[in-house]
């Protein structure tokens, strides 16, 4: 019989060895799958608790992202509007809306919608909206075209590599800050136009390892 294992094995139990190293494979991949930059959430499309849709709000009757995202231009964190802001227009529209039920709910409770959360970055890497909006960085590079969304889903992968690709080359997306809400924006000459505002906004992306693991 061929040796597969060498002499010495013979005296420990087969089941042993082979056991070891089908541990061993396990751990080596599930180290290699959940910590690789493929292994994301690209597509995560939690159901919410009342259907909103953006592609509506947004595409159809042409309201600004911070109509209801107040905070991404002036704070590390954006905001899901209160229940106040959906009511400016539903305690007129639909207000008798099945699927307006748990907003009249809550703004008669005054307890909020849980909205479930889509994005999430784990805790030790720090990210701060307006940082990148104030300079330029689109709502749709980052979330991609949320006005097309009838379900809000994970656009991009939100990995280190896919930071650090922009980090790298930021000229390739920088936009005019008043053009940070729009979606579909494009112009042919972006790597100029790109070039021209990193300059002028002396923008310094951190690719060191401090600039967001602190
Ligand atoms: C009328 C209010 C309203 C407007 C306008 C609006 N949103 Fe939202 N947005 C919401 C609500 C409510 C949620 C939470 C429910 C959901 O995920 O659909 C949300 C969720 C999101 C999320 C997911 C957040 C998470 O949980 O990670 C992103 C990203 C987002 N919006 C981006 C945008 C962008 C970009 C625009 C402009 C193109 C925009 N929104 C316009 C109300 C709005
Ligand atoms: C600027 C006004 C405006 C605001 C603000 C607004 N909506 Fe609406 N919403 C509308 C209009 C207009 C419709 C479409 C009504 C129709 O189809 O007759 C609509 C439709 C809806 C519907 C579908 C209702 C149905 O039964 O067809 C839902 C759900 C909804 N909105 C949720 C929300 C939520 C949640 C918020 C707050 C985050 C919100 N809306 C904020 C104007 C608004
Ligand atoms: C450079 C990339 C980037 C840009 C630009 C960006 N976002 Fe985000 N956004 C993120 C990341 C990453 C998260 C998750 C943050 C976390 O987990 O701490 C997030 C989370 C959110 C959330 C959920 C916040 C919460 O606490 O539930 C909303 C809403 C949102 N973004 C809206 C917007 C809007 C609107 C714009 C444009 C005005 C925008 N974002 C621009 C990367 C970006
Ligand atoms: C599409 C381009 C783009 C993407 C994607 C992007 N960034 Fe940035 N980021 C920038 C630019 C441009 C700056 C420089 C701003 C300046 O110089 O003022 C920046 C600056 C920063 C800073 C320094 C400013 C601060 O807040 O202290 C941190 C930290 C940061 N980004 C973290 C992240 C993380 C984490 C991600 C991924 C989840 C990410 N960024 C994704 C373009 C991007
Ligand atoms: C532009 C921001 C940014 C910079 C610069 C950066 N990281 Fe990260 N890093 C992240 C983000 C975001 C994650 C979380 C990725 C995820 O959840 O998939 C991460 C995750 C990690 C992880 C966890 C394992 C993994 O791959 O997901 C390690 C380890 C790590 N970073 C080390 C480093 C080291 C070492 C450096 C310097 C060479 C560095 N990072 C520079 C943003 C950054």
């Amino acid at each position: 019989m061929a040796q597969i294992f060498p002499k010495w094995t013979n005296q420990v139990p087969r089941k042993i060895l082979i056991g070891l190293i089908v541990t061993l494979n396990a751990i080596i991949f599930g180290i290699w799958y959940f910590f690789s930059p493929e292994f994301t959430d690209v597509g995560y499309a939690p159901e919410q608790p009342v259907p909103y849709s953006h592609q509506l709000h947004v595409d159809q009757l042409g309201l600004d992202c911070q109509y209801c995202h107040t905070s991404t231009f002036d704070s590390k964190q954006a905001n899901i509007p209160a229940t106040q802001t959906c009511m400016n227009c539903h305690n007129q529209i639909q207000t008798e809306s099945e699927n307006l039920e748990l907003v009249r709910e809550s703004w008669e409770t005054g307890a909020s919608i849980e909205w479930i959360r889509v994005h999430n970055l784990p805790d030790y890497a720090y990210f701060n909206h307006s940082a990148h909006t104030t300079v330029g960085v689109g709502c749709e590079s980052c979330h991609g075209r949320v006005d097309k969304m009838e379900v809000v889903y994970q656009a991009e992968p939100l990995s280190m590599s896919w930071c650090l690709d922009c980090h790298r080359e930021p000229e390739k997306y920088i936009r005019p800050v008043e053009e940070v809400t729009t979606m579909g924006y494009k112009v042919e000459n972006q790597l100029e136009i790109g070039r021209e505002l990193v300059d002028k906004k002396n923008i310094h992306a951190p690719t060191y390892c401090q600039g967001c693991h602190y």
